[in-house]
């Protein structure tokens, strides 16, 4: 697993891994590790685990390298996240000390509050794009590896948007090497995995892989392709509470969204610039769902808000707080106040490990471009252009599951269920 930016996702997801294949620790929150799917008829009483059904790589055979801007190794890094206890955190801790960032490609004008000494050098952007190339195929030799899956889960990127570099693979490749500022750090290490192949997940809400350019590049290449922004803390949440209001025809009249988070990630998105980012990509997530041009009378003025605030005493463990202002029948207005006190990376390392087990099948199984199935995992899912991201969370495990009986031959499972009766 190549993971650009070894801060508090990657380090919980690799200590986590380490210390479960070490029978310290157990993967809760994993679908891969934990989870099951029903085949066939309810009457057959078949539910094996997911690992059973579809071939996914072994904890034990999984080889983690990445990139930073820093210089610590990842038990360093992981301490200064703070996420895991140090009790637990030493019983890994030669594996993790093994673990040094590669220097990074980084540019402090897509990240405006971080600074950092471990920065490659380059002639242009190509050239930077080569470099990464070289560390992934030395990664790969050194280690005797088949296959490789990247993840970004560096910090979150200002805004920006599709832009004429980025409409195909020959104006992107002219972009790198005249240096164009609309080709972001994190869309160089994208471009280097999907020309080797790789199969290629977005953990932050940047544009990155989410281009034609390298759509069209995934599809020649054959990488699959996952994204964006892992869907944890409150929008998982608010994509679990959402449905369920809509199901029973509940209108919003507004929901409100604040949190306080003090980690890295926190102080980066205090940065109205990168905060830009990540407010596009929480806020869709209710419109895609409440449906408000079906539902005029329930949906057509919520008032949707979200604030991050960065408070350092909390480090990783985010509080959030919403208040949904909620009409029932005859317009009666009624409140729900949820308060959620969560562990920002003890939500995400499951769905870094999930995405690239998946990812890795996917591209075993000939699957290449953009995962739809996979939207299950993300705030922003990637979708093919002309169709709209599905945000419901039972429907994106309904997906999932049918993509895996699929995969495996078995009949889909649409919860008919007439034969029951005839
Ligand atoms: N924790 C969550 O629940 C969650 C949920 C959704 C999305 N995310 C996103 O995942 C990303 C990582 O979150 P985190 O909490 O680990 O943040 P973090 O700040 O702890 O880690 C990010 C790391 O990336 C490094 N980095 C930044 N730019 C880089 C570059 N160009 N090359 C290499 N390294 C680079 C930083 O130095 C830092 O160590 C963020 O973008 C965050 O918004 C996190």
């Amino acid at each position: 697993m190549l993971l650009v930016g070894l801060g508090a996702v990657s380090t919980t997801t690799i200590a986590g891994v380490l210390a479960i294949r070490k029978g310290f620790s157990k993967p809760i929150g994993s679908l891969t590790q934990m989870g099951t799917v029903r085949l066939g008829k309810r009457t057959e009483g078949r539910s094996p685990k997911i690992s059973d059904v579809v071939p996914l790589s072994s904890l034990d055979d999984l080889v983690f390298g990445g990139w930073d801007i820093f210089e610590d190794d990842c038990y360093a890094a992981a301490k200064t996240a703070g996420v895991i206890e140090p009790a637990l955190l030493e019983k890994v801790r030669p594996e993790l000390e093994r673990i040094r960032p590669w220097p990074a490609v980084f540019d402090q004008r897509y990240v405006k509050r971080l600074d950092g000494p471990n920065v490659k050098k380059g002639r242009n952007k190509k050239d930077l794009a080569e470099q990464v190339v070289a560390d992934i195929r030395k990664f790969k030799a050194d280690n005797a590896l088949d296959r490789l899956v990247m993840v970004w889960c560096g910090s979150t990127e200002i805004f920006a948007t599709q832009g004429p570099a980025h409409a195909d693979i020959a104006a992107f490749e002219r972009a790198l090497e005249a240096n164009d500022p609309s080709i972001p750090s994190s869309m160089i290490y994208a471009y280097a995995a999907i020309r080797e192949g790789i199969p290629y997940a977005n953990a932050a809400p940047n544009l990155t892989a989410d281009i034609p350019a390298l759509v069209d590049l995934a599809a020649k290449t054959g990488s699959p392709l996952a994204g964006k922004d892992l869907k944890t803390g409150q929008t998982l949440i608010k994509t679990i509470i959402a449905p369920g209001l809509k199901a029973r025809l509940l209108g919003v009249a507004g929901w409100y969204s604040t949190n306080i988070l003090g980690n890295r990630d926190g102080e980066v998105l205090d940065d109205p610039e990168s905060f830009k980012t990540k407010e596009e990509s929480k806020k869709s997530v209710l419109d895609y769902i409440l449906q408000p041009q079906l539902y005029p009378d329930l949906y057509q003025d919520l008032c949707h808000v979200v604030r991050i605030n960065y408070y350092p005493p909390r480090g990783d463990n985010k509080e959030g707080w919403d208040n949904i202002d909620l009409v029932g029948w005859l317009g009666y207005p009624m409140q729900l106040k949820i308060n959620f006190l969560c562990r920002d990376s003890i939500l995400a390392a499951p769905i870094v490990l999930d995405v690239a087990l998946f990812l890795d099948l996917a591209k075993r199984a000939s699957m290449h471009g953009i995962q739809e199935w996979l939207s299950f995992y993300f705030k922003s899912p990637v979708h093919a252009p002309g169709l709209y991201p599905e945000h419901d969370l039972f429907i994106q495990l309904m997906k999932l599951k049918n993509t895996l009986r699929y995969l495996k031959g078995e009949e889909l499972i649409t919860h008919l269920g007439r034969e029951y009766y005839d």
